[in-house]
């Protein structure tokens, strides 16, 4: 497969490890891409719906080249921090960005990883599963898992050997 993550992080901290260990788990014959948003020049949506008669987004920017990747992928990882109860901005600017080629992301294989510094009984991850569970019934959606996980400190996650473990088996089960 085709696999695409969005690393909505950008500090080298709980997100990276949980990308990192899932990709460890992953077959060789996967092809892997990791898209950092805050490494990108991308301006946020402006809703301008240009795009709805045009190929692609207006921007000259990383928006186009960006948004490519996600639309041939077979597999899209979302990753993302909590922030203020939601995902992060560095996050929800892609995904803002895919409406210029939304429909093409139809029936895309998912996987949604979460990472904040409250425990996993916070509502904050369920806010944000809910916001996927719609994204994935517009865009029918094959969500193969969503994970949230309980770390803080830049290096608790990697503390976790039990997420740890989880994520990995996660990349491992893929086919
Ligand atoms: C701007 C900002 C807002 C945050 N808001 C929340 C929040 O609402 N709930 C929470 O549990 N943690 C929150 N956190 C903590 C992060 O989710 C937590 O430290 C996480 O592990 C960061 O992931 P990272 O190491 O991949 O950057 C926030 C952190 C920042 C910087």
């Amino acid at each position: 497969m085709n696999i695409v993550m969005i690393n909505g992080s950008a500090r080298k901290g709980n997100t990276l490890t949980a990308i990192n260990v899932f990709k460890k788990g992953l077959a060789n014959c996967h092809e892997i891409d990791i898209i950092n948003p805050d490494q990108l020049n991308i301006a946020p949506c402006k809703g301008c719906g240009a795009c709805q008669c045009h190929q692609g987004c207006v921007d000259q920017d990383d928006t186009n080249s960006t948004i490519n990747k996600i639309v041939a992928a077979d597999m899209i990882v979302f990753a993302s921090p909590v922030y203020w109860w939601g995902i992060s901005a560095q996050l929800k600017l892609i995904i803002d960005k895919c409406y210029c080629r939304g429909l093409q992301l139809k029936g895309k294989k998912v996987g949604v990883i979460i990472v904040g510094g409250s425990p996993t009984d916070n509502i904050q991850y369920q806010l944000i599963k809910q916001q996927f569970q719609c994204m994935a019934q517009y865009l029918s959606w094959n969500v193969l898992f969503h994970q949230s996980y309980f770390a803080n400190s830049r290096d608790d996650l990697s503390n976790n050997k039990q997420a740890l473990s989880e994520l990995e088996k996660l990349g491992q089960q893929l086919d």
